[in-house]
């Protein structure tokens, strides 16, 4: 029980990879505080957190409102005497491109899957306990390196969020706290799943999408999950400011 007694706020926990993450922290001893928008899909996953015995509890937080996070974050230091470690997990994708792309869904994805990073960082810093654990950890993409067209605002603010990473780990270094943070390639969750679901040929997208990795699966939400575990643990004590890639072998080859 490498987390015992520790509180954990994932974002984006009713779903995917936040979901998993935070079952990955429940199961080894820490409270975890599911910040998520999604009412319905939020007591769902703290109802199945606590039926196999984890101290999880639901808070409704969209991320990208500045109030919502600030009472979470306080609500949760109030809870349990301050917060050991923050996971910034929740984003939103959208397949469209500079030309389509309107200023409002600009904000929108910018609002949550950078803005978000910059607001639950900011609020939960000061209640982050004086433990060997006291980590943020901000989930990227490896879009944020090389992407596809039409996925402009999302590539922007994954991009966004590997230097946002950094300058914290920088600032943030007055406080002990450590920032790090991780690239997924492709995860079989919802957002996965949502995609693959609205083309017209999803099977022969999946093969395709297979063929792309050298280790002959795409990701699970567990995989995300035993990361973000090492970078709060001890064993990352060293480690600062970086992003790691965890993609299969994806991003190392080249199309020939
Ligand atoms: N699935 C992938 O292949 C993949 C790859 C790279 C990066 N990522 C990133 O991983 C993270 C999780 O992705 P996922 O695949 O689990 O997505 P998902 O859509 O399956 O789940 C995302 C969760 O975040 C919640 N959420 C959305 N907007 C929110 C907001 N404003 N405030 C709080 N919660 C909000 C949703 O309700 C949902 O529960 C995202 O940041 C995503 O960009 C995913």
């Amino acid at each position: 029980m490498r987390f015992q007694g520790k509180v954990v706020v994932v974002t984006g926990a009713g779903a995917g990879i936040g979901k998993g993450i935070a079952l990955g922290f429940g199961k080894e001893g820490a409270s975890v505080v599911l910040a998520e928008a999604n009412a319905e899909s939020g007591k769902a996953a703290e109802h199945e957190l606590r039926q196999l015995g984890i101290d999880a509890r639901f808070m409704q937080t969209d991320v990208s409102d500045a109030e919502q996070v600030r009472q979470t974050m306080a609500r949760a230091a109030d809870q349990w005497s301050g917060i050991d470690a923050v996971i910034n997990n929740a984003g939103i994708a959208l397949w469209k491109g500079v030309k389509d792309l309107d200023s409002e869904e600009w904000d929108r994805v910018l609002g949550v899957d950078l803005k978000g990073v910059f607001l639950t960082a900011k609020y939960a810093a000061p209640f982050m306990k004086q433990s060997s654990v006291r980590s943020i950890v901000n989930i990227s993409s490896v879009h944020a390196y090389a992407t596809v067209p039409h996925y402009d605002a999302y590539a922007a603010s994954k991009g966004g969020v590997v230097s946002l990473t950094r300058s914290m780990a920088l600032t943030l270094k007055e406080d002990n706290i450590r920032v790090n943070g991780i690239c997924p390639g492709f995860i079989d969750t919802e957002m996965y799943r949502r995609y693959v679901d609205s083309l017209e040929d999803p099977a022969a997208y999946e093969r395709y999408v297979l063929s792309l990795h050298t280790v002959g699966r795409i990701g699970t939400p567990d995989d995300i999950a035993r990361t973000c575990l090492f970078l709060c643990s001890e064993d990352a004590a060293f480690i600062n400011g970086t992003m790691i890639t965890i993609d299969g072998g994806l991003s190392i080859q080249l199309k020939h």
